[in-house]
């Protein structure tokens, strides 16, 4: 593999991936390192005609009278403040004696095979792959940035993180240590992001990039409902197979800050990492940083080129369960069936008749461990409610077995109840600031699991219990951000440090919970999806997508989840109506349709539903059956966004080989006075003869000409559509 170079006479590096390049240059002596070009694969190696180095009113050693002129405007591969940048920046260091300037010029690089993994934190993976680590260094201050840059054989994408390396003789405080920047130089462009709340999340929206800074942060101690650690920046003609795409999708799962600063010059320079606000770390002389990883994609084929090499990248090297390839067990989940109120009868009844239309595990939800009656309590306190569950776990987990279900549980290890025997024995353990009343949330406190003491006892808790009966599954949940950050143990000028070595702590549980159980199935959640993040991706093939089950709101939540990340890992379910979050009643056959996109499963008291739609289950089972491999590992193409359009909504998954294919296409509003549709397939063989239930056409005509599609009566209503060779 020979995807990196480094180009002696012209002092420049160049990594191809299958269709992009990226270059970055030496300019200068003592050297600066520039960034030259990201973008569609180019072939020359000599680039010096085409992006003009030195035009940016000559080098400092040359023009030494307006070196800010130079360091204004010049496009830093990794911009630090202080200097005379004054755009926004990668990284801010202080001094112990109180500066924050900092200057960083080329000392070495090396090329190695292989792909690194990332100290304590989610990092994608493979053999297939190449490395280039360059070098830059302070030479006052003794700071060194190892940049990182790995291109896969197999993908599309550029990673890129950061390694900060103390190599002076005094403390430094990381002020900022952004993970990647990049330049793009465009005039039309807008930026993509992913917005939204509890039971709204991750919406797509659009804005014209604007002179100065504009970017998503969460500070919320995950990577959050409101605004996801994804960007992307778009031409103004970027459409879902149409157009340029620069992707940004940030492996981390805690605060974070995506963004762009566009400069006077039109220049727009592209910037993610660990949120600055709340950070400053602290490094003795020796001691190195470890930014977290971003995945960087350029695609020429619109957002549809991009996500599919999102999903392939992190389908093939970075999710790493037991699970990630297999078809997943049909779960019936009774949150939304009992919330509280259940015991071992009704979840038995739950799963008898579950069995019979042939679901597959029964997930316990919240509810089931000490005094926990209603989300006032108990959360610490992991010891099975016998009063609910009589005889005990294993007797429960025995008897769903005994009826051919799989048994899967919930849990939300990281959180404790003011009213809880672990709060009473232990209040120091919640995070707070020492005199200051902590902030509930949901009336709960988050555990500081950066003490050693907490994550074992925690870690002691949660094996507990699963080494206690069959437990297959763990839903693991996180319901209030972080507040009121105070650590007893760090001292002050560490302070900072507190959210991100509370991230890696969690990430260290989830680490040892998977060594110790591979063939668990770990589902994240987060009040939904807070927490659906690459980073999260790294510990559990799927992620809980929203708490909102509606089929019609889970349209918008899950183009935007498809976006970035693979279907295989969207936790989505059928639920009962009239919908809990939004009171909208919708066809069976609708939610099952919208379930399909993800891993699928049920959220409703199967025992209760009207009898017409628990006969539509074993259905819904075949399909599932039928059509999952496909979905969760077929090529994603986007072909109609209700968002956009108002009336429709519709998608399509075509197999490697482009032998088979699945459209989903929903209508959700019946349009007057309008019978049909041709609707625009993706991604088939245009010379391919596809056969379908109720015609044949070759692959150009259903994608140029479009299928017909006829309109159906009444609101909300599905069709799929299985192409076949
Ligand atoms: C939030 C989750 O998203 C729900 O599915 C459910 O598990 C509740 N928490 C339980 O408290």
């Amino acid at each position: 593999m020979d995807r990196i170079k480094y180009i002696e006479k012209w002092r420049m590096f160049k990594l191809d991936t299958q269709h992009s390049s990226y270059i970055c240059a030496l300019v200068d002596e003592p050297a600066y390192l520039a960034q030259i070009y990201y973008g569609r694969r180019i072939s020359d190696d000599d680039v010096r005609s085409l992006a003009s180095i030195g035009d940016w009113g000559g080098v400092p050693s040359s023009n030494p009278r307006d070196k800010l002129t130079f360091t204004d405007s010049y496009p830093f591969e990794y911009p630090v403040s202080g200097c005379g940048d004054f755009r926004e920046t990668a990284l801010r260091v202080r001094t112990e004696s109180g500066h924050a300037a900092c200057e960083l010029f080329y000392s070495g690089h090396r090329i190695e095979e292989g792909k690194p993994s990332l100290e304590g934190l989610p990092a994608t993976f493979g053999d297939n792959a190449q490395t280039l680590i360059i070098t830059l260094k302070d030479p006052l201050i003794g700071l060194e940035a190892e940049l990182y840059y790995s291109v896969f054989e197999d993908s599309d994408a550029l990673i890129r993180s950061v390694k900060l390396v103390n190599g002076g003789k005094d403390a430094l405080y990381l002020e900022r240590a952004l993970s990647v920047a990049f330049e793009i130089r465009r005039t039309d462009a807008e930026l993509l992001t992913l917005n939204g709340a509890w039971a709204r999340e991750r919406h797509i929206q659009r804005n014209p990039v604007a002179y100065g800074y504009q970017g998503v942060f969460s500070r919320r101690g995950e990577s959050s409902h409101q605004h996801n650690p994804f960007i992307a920046v778009l031409s103004g003609d970027c459409r879902q197979e149409q157009g340029e795409a620069y992707g940004l999708s940030l492996c981390y799962s805690g605060n974070f800050r995506a963004g762009v600063f566009k400069d006077p010059f039109e220049r727009i320079r592209v910037m993610a990492g660990i949120d600055p606000e709340d950070f400053c770390w602290k490094l003795e002389p020796g001691d190195h940083f470890t930014c977290p990883e971003a995945a960087l994609v350029y695609s020429a084929q619109g957002l549809g080129g991009m996500s599919r090499t999102y999903h392939d990248l992190y389908r093939d090297h970075l999710i790493r369960s037991a699970w990630k390839d297999r078809l997943r067990p049909i779960l019936i989940n009774n949150w939304e069936a009992t919330y509280f109120d259940f015991d071992s009868e009704k979840l038995l009844a739950i799963a008898k008749e579950a069995a019979k239309s042939g679901i597959e595990m029964l997930v316990m939800d919240d509810g089931w461990f000490g005094n926990r009656y209603d989300d006032n309590r108990a959360l610490g306190d992991w010891q099975v409610n016998e009063e609910k569950l009589k005889g005990g776990l294993k007797k429960l987990v025995d008897g769903v077995n005994a009826l051919g279900l799989k048994f899967g549980i919930w849990f939300e290890p990281e959180m404790v109840s003011p009213d809880s025997e672990l709060y009473r024995a232990h209040p120091d353990w919640a995070i707070a600031v020492p005199g200051r009343k902590a902030g509930l949330g949901r009336n709960q406190y988050v555990l500081d699991l950066t003490r050693p003491e907490v994550s074992e006892h925690v870690f002691r808790c949660l094996t507990e219990v699963l080494d206690s009966a069959n437990i297959e599954y763990v839903k693991w949940d996180m319901n209030r951000p972080l507040s009121d950050l105070g650590s007893l143990e760090l001292p002050p000028e560490r302070m900072g440090e507190f959210s991100h070595r509370y991230m890696l702590a969690v990430y260290a549980l989830q680490e040892k919970l998977i060594k110790r159980y591979p063939e668990l199935l770990l589902e994240n959640c987060s009040g939904g999806g807070g927490r659906f993040d690459a980073g999260m991706l790294y510990y559990s093939p799927q992620i809980w997508c929203s708490d909102d089950t509606d089929a019609i709101e889970r349209l918008a939540i899950q183009e935007g989840t498809a976006l970035v990340y693979p279907l295989s890992c969207m936790g989505a379910h059928v639920s009962d109506c009239p919908n809990h979050i939004t009171g909208r009643s919708t066809p069976f056959e609708t939610r099952g349709q919208v379930a399909l996109a993800g891993t699928f499963g049920y959220e409703l008291d199967i025992t209760r539903i009207p009898a017409e739609d628990r006969a539509r289950i074993p259905g819904q089972v075949e399909l599932y059956k039928k059509y999952h491999m496909l979905i969760a590992q077929g090529d994603y193409y986007r072909l109609e966004s209700y968002g956009e359009n108002g009336a429709v909504d519709a998608w399509m998954v075509v197999s490697r080989d482009k032998s088979e294919a699945l459209v989903s296409f929903l209508q959700v509003k019946n349009v007057p006075n309008k019978y049909w549709m041709g609707l625009k397939l993706a991604g088939l063989d245009p010379e391919r003869l596809y056969r379908w239930e109720e015609g044949e056409a070759h692959g150009d005509s259903l994608m140029y000409a479009g299928l017909m599609i006829h309109y159906m009566p009444g609101d909300f209503r599905g069709k799929l559509i299985h192409l076949t060779t």
